[in-house]
C-alpha cells in the first residue's frame, strides 16, 4: 500500500467484480442503441477504460473536462467546462462516466450541458457516491459503490494530481492534505 494511504477501502478485486456488474447493467440499458460514452477527465479515465470493456455494446467514445477542484481536498466552487467534447452529441444517447458524485454540482453542470447540446438522453454511471456530502439534487443512474465522507485516492482519483495510478481505492491520510 502507498505510505500516504491510511488503508485500502476498495481492493483491485472488489472494483473489478463490481465493474463487471456495471457493464452488464449497461448492456441491458443500451441494448439496440449506439451511445456516445463520455469520459469526464481526468478522474474517470481509469474507470472509463474498464467499464466500457465490460460491455458488449457498439459505442463511440468522447472526452471532456468539467472541473471545480484545484489542488485542494475541498471543492473550490462552481464547476466549469475546461475542455469541450470532440464531437456533437445532438440527438444521441449519452453515457456519462463519472468517478465520484460528491456535492453533486459537477453532475448538475454536466446534465445541463448535455441538455443544451441536444442529447436525446443522458445516463450516468458513477464509480463512487458520497451521499452525505450532497448539496444539490443530482444522482447517478448506476453507482458502483456508496462510500463514507473520506478523501479517496487511486483508480483515477487524485489529490493534487497524484495517486491516480494506484490500482485500488485508498483513504488518504489526513496529514497529507491538512498540512
Ligand atoms: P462534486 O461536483 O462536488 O460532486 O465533485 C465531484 C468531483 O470532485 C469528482 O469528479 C472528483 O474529481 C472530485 N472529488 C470528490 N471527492 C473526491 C475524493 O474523495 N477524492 C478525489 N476526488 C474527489
Ligand atoms: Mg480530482
Amino acid at each position: 500500500m502507498h505510505p500516504d494511504c491510511e488503508r485500502i477501502l476498495l481492493s483491485e478485486q472488489e472494483i473489478a467484480a463490481r465493474v463487471q456488474e456495471a457493464g452488464a447493467w449497461l448492456d441491458e440499458k443500451f441494448a439496440g442503441t449506439v451511445p456516445v460514452a463520455v469520459c469526464n477527465l481526468k478522474g474517470s479515465a481509469v474507470f472509463f477504460a474498464d467499464v466500457l470493456r465490460a460491455t458488449h455494446l457498439d459505442m463511440e467514445m468522447d472526452f471532456m473536462a468539467v472541473s471545480s477542484y484545484g489542488a485542494n481536498a475541498v471543492s473550490s466552487g462552481k464547476p466549469f467546462v475546461k475542455r469541450d467534447l470532440f464531437s456533437s452529441v445532438e440527438g444521441r444517447d449519452v453515457l456519462l462516466v463519472e468517478d465520484i458524485v460528491d456535492t453533486g454540482r459537477t453532475l448538475v453542470t454536466l446534465r445541463q450541458f448535455f441538455k443544451e447540446r441536444g442529447a436525446r438522453s443522458v445516463t450516468v454511471v458513477a464509480l463512487l457516491d458520497k451521499p452525505a456530502r450532497r448539496v444539490v439534487d443530482a444522482n447517478a443512474d448506476f453507482i458502483c459503490f456508496s462510500v463514507e465522507d473520506e478523501f479517496l485516492v487511486g483508480y483515477g482519483l487524485d489529490y493534487a494530481e497524484k495517486y491516480r495510478n494506484l490500482p485500488y481505492i485508498g483513504i488518504l491520510k489526513r496529514s497529507v492534505y491538512e498540512k
